[in-house]
Formats: structure tokens, C-alpha cells, sequence
């Protein structure tokens, strides 16, 4: 496919995400391979979970780097990357305001959840070596398990059907483009922080460290990963998974 720079598509693997790094560790990948499916039989989401999704419904794509330009102190970088060429490919359908990414690897549409990131670094010295970026969106499935209730999709925010290949290509376009700021050096942070949930104004949270619930202003987001959140006028880093946001809390 003339699209793309290098391309596996399968109907059915168990997850895109274990293929990219199962070809690092075997064979030289050029960058920017792309490998996208249909269907995962054991597609991987944060901390263990799964992420489920219906057969030939939404866009399930890794996507093999070498960033060794990213420090191996900043891998967060990364993140500001392809989260916003999520948001920039939302941006094509849904008007920027009902957009958000909620921190380190949600991207939402009115507060539910449309797409969930894996990104997975191998460092070598002080820097990033390669990158396996995983990116799950829901597309095209409008019914979700009742446990995901969370979960929101393009056809629900928008009352239509895509063609995910068209899809696959844009995402692609603006990774790609995002990448190559970047590697220019253009800090992407300013514009990632235009779409935080909890930026620069008042969100709830339960925070996991002192098992409490708590309000806060998220203030800033370092290269490292961290959140930095004020509160009651004291700022405090988060690193992952010491925060759990209450979503729908005023
Ligand atoms: C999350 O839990 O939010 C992250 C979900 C990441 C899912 C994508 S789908 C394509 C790629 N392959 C996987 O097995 N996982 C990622």
C-alpha cells in the first residue's frame, strides 16, 4: 500500500502490539512499519487488561520506531506524539471542544473513553532505542460490555461509519508528521496540554499513594511521565497509576 512506508495487515493475530516487538527482537523492522488488524484474539491493554474489540469494527494499529533522538529521561515525548495524532484525526470529525486526553494513555470524546495507547520502550544508553506504539480507537462498534461502560466510539459521538483503512492511513499521516516535529525539536507539550483533562482547571481524583479522594489542577505534564497537580495550593508529581481520575464528577 503506497501509503504507508512499510505494512502487515492481518484479519486475525493475537496482538498487533506483541507482533511489533516479537519482530524487533528477530529481525530488523524498518522504521515506521506499520501492523494493523482486523481482529486480536489477545489484544493487550494497560497494566495486564485486555482490550477487547469486535471483529473489522475499529482501528487497531502498531507502529515500529527508533526514536533515538527521545532521551531516555523524556519518554513521555512519545506519548505527546501519538496522542495528538489522535487528536488530530478526531479533530477531522468532532469538534475540537468535546476532545480530550485524559493522562498518560486515554484519548476521550465527551468524557468516555475512544482510544487507549500501549507504548512500549526498549532504552539503550541515554536514549530511546525502539518503540513499539500501539493505538486501539473505536470506530465502528456501538455496543460495549457492560463493564466498558466507559467506552464511546466515533460511530456513537457521530452517528456515522468510517472506513477504518482511510482511517489507518490519516492516523498514520499525523503520527508521522508529529514524529518529525519532534525529531526537530518542536516541544509538542503546549499543544498536548490544550487537550488535558484536568489542565488548568479544577478535576477530582482518588489519589492511590495517601488512599484518598482529593481536587486538584493539573499544572503540567514533564517529558518524564510525571503529572504534576496542585492542590490546596501545593504541587505534587504523580507518576502512572497513582491517580485515578473521577471522570464524571463536577
Ligand atoms: C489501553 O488499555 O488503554 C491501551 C489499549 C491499547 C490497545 C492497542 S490495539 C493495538 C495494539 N495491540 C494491542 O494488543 N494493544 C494495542
Amino acid at each position: 500500500m503506497a501509503e504507508f512506508d512499510h505494512f502487515k495487515h492481518f484479519s486475525s493475530i493475537s496482538s498487533t502490539n506483541r507482533y511489533g516487538i516479537e519482530l524487533i527482537a528477530k529481525s530488523n523492522p524498518p522504521a515506521f512499519t506499520v501492523i494493523s488488524a482486523d481482529f486480536q484474539t489477545e489484544g493487550v491493554g494497560q497494566i495486564g487488561s485486555e482490550w477487547v474489540s469486535i471483529p473489522g469494527a475499529n482501528l487497531l494499529m502498531s507502529i515500529i520506531l527508533y526514536p533515538d533522538f527521545i532521551n531516555a529521561k523524556e519518554p513521555f515525548k512519545l506519548h505527546f506524539i501519538t496522542s495528538l495524532a489522535c487528536t488530530e484525526l478526531l479533530r477531522q470529525f468532532i469538534k475540537d471542544e468535546r476532545i480530550q486526553i485524559k493522562w498518560p494513555n486515554d484519548i476521550l470524546v465527551d468524557r468516555k473513553k475512544i482510544a487507549g495507547l500501549l507504548i512500549k520502550n526498549t532504552f539503550s544508553g541515554n536514549h530511546v532505542k525502539n518503540s513499539v506504539v500501539g493505538i486501539g480507537m473505536n470506530v465502528n462498534q456501538d455496543d460495549f460490555d457492560k463493564y466498558l461502560f466507559n467506552a464511546t466510539s466515533l460511530k456513537m459521538v457521530s452517528d456515522k461509519e468510517y472506513n477504518i483503512s482511510d482511517l489507518r492511513i490519516d492516523l498514520y499521516g499525523h503520527l508521522k508528521r508529529f514524529y518529525n516535529l519532534a525529531e526537530n525539536g518542536k516541544s509538542l507539550k503546549e499543544i498536548y496540554l490544550t487537550y488535558l483533562f484536568g489542565y488548568d482547571e479544577d478535576f477530582s481524583f482518588f489519589d492511590l499513594v495517601d488512599q484518598e479522594y482529593k481536587r486538584g489542577i493539573i499544572v503540567d505534564v514533564l517529558c518524564t511521565g510525571e503529572l504534576v497537580v496542585e492542590v490546596e495550593g501545593v504541587e505534587r508529581k504523580y507518576d502512572f497509576k497513582q491517580i485515578k481520575f473521577l471522570l464524571n464528577e463536577e
